[in-house]
């Protein structure tokens, strides 16, 4: 047998291409963006630092209000309404960064806070995309970084049937 000549090497790396890209595209292809919820944001103090790790509204009662109603509009579907995700196919938002409150020294306990609050923000942007199957479609330029953490607020207090 004979070894592929070169153009036949040029369309077996051609066709590889091809075969790649059909493998990667579906996650671009199909994320449309989902709608932005319906909120009126204007209770939202505006953020001086829109790169901050650590969520700036934390027990702000009126980001709260228009966190649960963001996140009623835009999550419940997955996450459950009102967070409470006892019987949904999306994981329990309400666990994230809990653990922090156990964590005596404050240092530590900022740390913690500011990391789960980071990881927060960071997958709501992202969204989670795993193989090219969208679980969860990326907020990034739908949410603004303050309705994010305004959401982040609402999730960490809100009761539910917490487990
Ligand atoms: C179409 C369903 C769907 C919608 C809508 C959705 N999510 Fe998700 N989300 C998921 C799924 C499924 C996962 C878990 C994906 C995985 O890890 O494979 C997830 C994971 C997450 C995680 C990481 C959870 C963890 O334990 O690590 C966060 C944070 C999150 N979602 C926040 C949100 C927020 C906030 C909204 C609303 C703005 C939202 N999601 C809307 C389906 C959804």
């Amino acid at each position: 047998m004979s070894l592929p000549s070169k153009s036949g090497m040029r369309s077996i790396a051609a066709i590889g291409l091809l075969w790649v890209g059909a493998l990667i595209a579906p996650a671009h292809a199909t994320s449309t963006p989902p709608p932005a919820p319906d909120v009126d944001s204007s209770a939202l103090a505006a953020l001086a630092d829109l790169a901050g790790d650590l969520n700036p509204y934390r027990g702000d009662l009126r980001a709260i209000a228009v966190g649960r109603d963001a996140f009623n509009q835009s999550c419940a579907r997955c996450h459950g309404v009102d967070a409470d995700a006892h019987a949904s196919p999306a994981p329990d938002l309400r666990r994230i960064g809990r653990i922090c409150a156990r964590v005596p020294e404050p240092d530590l306990q900022l740390r913690c806070q500011t990391d789960a609050d980071a990881y927060f923000r960071d997958t709501v942007e992202k969204g989670k995309i795993k193989l090219g199957i969208e679980h969860m479609p990326p907020w990034k330029n739908v949410l603004s970084t303050e309705l994010i953490w305004a959401i982040r607020s609402f999730v960490e207090t809100s009761q539910g049937r917490a487990k």
